[in-house]
């Protein structure tokens, strides 16, 4: 399988920890993508007509995206414990957590965006405002939930998404007022499929 990446992406970084946690890293090739909304890369609009990574392209030439799509579909080709939990309330918080952690993604990569490639002149600060209430608010949500030691397609992402906060918003400080969050994170932070798949 070849994957569409690039190593700041957090969206490529769930994908790379799920498949590390499941041993399936082997099976995959990694395809360096430069690419941002105005700057689209050839090869990933062949396979994604959509333009973003990740992408994963089968055996089978078939290309599957987004990082959604794809981490599920690496979780049906390994025989460890699933990553989707089957059925139960198990399922419902991973895959809620999951949307809450790229819906951060969403709003932190968005601003990055904003604030780093729309030209000055034309920057909106009401719109950042609004995108970084949003990950403010979801990181309370994330403080006061019981993350405990799960590894699953919920934990992941957050820890993707606190990971990407700590790459591009170093400033943000979000630890000061999450002590429990922080706590979890410094644990998750430190398994291999993490530190193997750090920005930077
Ligand atoms: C970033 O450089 O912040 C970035 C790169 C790819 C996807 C999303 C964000």
């Amino acid at each position: 399988m070849k994957l569409h990446y690039n190593p700041a992406s957090p969206y490529v970084r769930k994908v790379r920890v799920l498949a590390l946690e499941t041993g399936l890293m082997g099976d995959i090739e990694l395809a360096l993508a430069t690419l941002t909304p105005t700057s689209p890369d050839g090869n990933v609009n062949a396979d994604n007509p959509i333009g973003k990574i990740p992408a994963l392209v089968r055996d089978s030439g078939e290309a599957l995206y987004d990082s959604r799509v794809i981490c599920e579909y690496l979780d049906t080709l390994h025989g460890g414990p699933r990553m989707f939990p089957d059925s139960g309330e198990a399922r419902w918080t991973a895959i809620r957590r999951q949307a809450l952690a790229d819906g951060i993604l969403d709003a932190a990569v968005g601003t990055r965006y904003e604030t780093f490639l729309r030209p000055e002149a034309l920057r909106w600060q009401d719109w950042v405002d609004g995108q970084m209430g949003k990950v403010r608010r979801s990181l309370d949500v994330l403080e006061a939930e019981k993350l405990g030691d799960t590894v699953d397609i919920g934990t992941i992402s957050i820890a993707c998404a606190l990971g990407y906060l700590d790459f591009r918003y170093p400033d943000e400080g979000w630890r000061d007022t999450r002590p429990a969050l922080g706590a979890w994170n410094e644990t998750f932070a430190a398994r291999p499929s993490m530190t193997e798949s750090a920005p930077g």
